[in-house]
């Protein structure tokens, strides 16, 4: 079945009608509560916006963090209700519960072109669970809220996951794609089908194992892959560097060097380290030759020259993927690795290169570093989400709009 999209609804009318959406408010926050990088909000803006225009009365679910259905004040939705509303430029109020009294009261007293947040879903143990029916019983509670409404699948970042308020909803009720999922899934769908070579692959983050997968199934597609990052010194640990304290993945070792031995013609590897005597945003730091680590100090950041290694290869490309900071990119001395590698992509897509940052702490790094967002193709809200396309797997909450 031919999924139905936002046009679509907006086509048969909203007005008057409850419209339950999913969106993915995951915001990193600093210590004081306070949203850092607000991308995922403004991603979520042309969906919502079109069904309050359309005098929908909008319910919306959302998540922050990994409270394991427990309530937490720490993972309240409060300040992305504040950051909504500015935003939107209406006032959204928030739900002191998801399915509870406060939930039900303020549903029932929405007016056409109202929208409310619903507080975290992940307060409740049965989103995530397991076990269907009870997931099951927690998604009729959600659609209780929405008398003869419909579902707008719009939280791009997290349809990978089969969780209630993604998944087991839109079993319960008509179901439509947002703009936002529609525009990241038609984009991904570009780079994973017919990317113009050549495909250069970009790679960081912590760990090897989560982009082990992705690694796999790119390693044949991409003509180049780029590892920098935490990911990299299992690699560099693999060509049997010592890597002292830099973030290793012991366990990964091997299966790194089955990947060198099997795609080491493709695999790009940094060549010099910026090494750290600490983690720290002020620690001593020294750009080092791969064997010259000091001993005991960790290396988090790539060095000058595996930048303009990087820069060379991405020059030529005519398709970039990007996922995953080169260094600790949240401390200056430890960004120029990261801001290197975005504005060789950004360099890139000037030339007519088709660049996608794929979501996470790379969006982030892009706007944290105020870089210039206009100068990618896409950037992506979904970290997870997009490797998953990428690598090949079904989304849940995507498959699930098409039945
Ligand atoms: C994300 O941040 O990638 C999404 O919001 C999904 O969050 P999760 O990894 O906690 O499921």
């Amino acid at each position: 079945m031919a999924v139905k999209t936002l046009q679509d609804l907006l086509d048969e009318g909203v007005d008057g009608r409850y419209v339950l959406v999913r969106s993915d408010f995951n915001v990193p926050l600093d210590d004081n509560g306070v949203i850092t990088d607000p991308g995922r909000i403004t991603a979520s803006l042309p969906t919502l916006k079109a069904l309050a225009e359309g005098g929908a009365k909008v319910v919306v679910m959302a998540h922050l963090g990994r409270p394991k259905g427990e309530v937490n004040p720490k993972f309240s939705l409060a300040p992305v209700a504040e950051a909504l509303s500015d935003a939107l430029g209406q006032y959204v109020a928030l739900a002191s519960d998801v399915v509870g009294e406060d939930a039900h009261e303020r549903a029932n007293g929405l007016t056409e072109g109202d929208v409310l947040l619903l507080e975290n879903v992940r307060f409740d143990p049965r989103e995530t669970s397991k076990d269907e029916a009870e997931r099951g019983e927690f998604a009729d509670q959600l659609v209780a809220l929405v008398p003869d409404g419909v579902f707008v699948s719009d939280g791009f970042g997290v349809v990978h996951r089969a969780q209630a308020s993604v998944y087991d909803v839109a079993q319960r009720l008509p179901h439509y794609a947002g703009k936002l999922v529609g525009k990241e899934i038609d984009v991904l769908k570009k780079v994973a089908e017919q990317p113009a070579q050549p495909y250069v692959v970009v790679l960081g983050g912590s760990k090897v194992s989560d982009k082990l997968g992705v690694i796999e199934a790119l390693s044949t597609k991409a003509d180049k892959l780029i590892i920098g990052g935490g990911m990299c010194y299992t690699f560099l640990a693999a060509q049997g560097y010592n890597v002292q304290k830099s973030l290793l993945q012991e366990e990964m070792i091997d299966t790194c060097k089955d990947l060198l031995a099997r795609h080491g013609d493709k695999i790009v590897l940094p060549v010099d380290l910026v090494a750290a005597e600490t983690f720290a945003a002020d620690a001593a730091n020294q750009v080092v030759a791969l064997d010259a680590i000091p001993e005991g100090w960790m290396s988090l950041d790539i060095g000058p020259k595996s930048v303009e290694l990087f820069a060379e290869t991405l020059n030529s490309a005519k398709t970039v993927f990007w996922n995953g900071p080169m260094g600790v990119f949240e401390f200056p001395a430890f960004a120029a690795g990261t801001r290197g590698v975005a504005q060789a992509i950004i360099d890139a897509t000037a030339q007519g290169c088709f660049s996608v940052v794929g979501g996470g702490d790379s969006a982030a790094s892009v706007r944290v570093l105020g870089l210039d967002e206009e100068g990618f193709s896409h950037i992506s809200t979904g970290g997870g989400a997009s490797l998953e396309y990428l690598e090949g797997k079904q989304l849940p909450g995507v498959a699930v709009l098409a039945s």
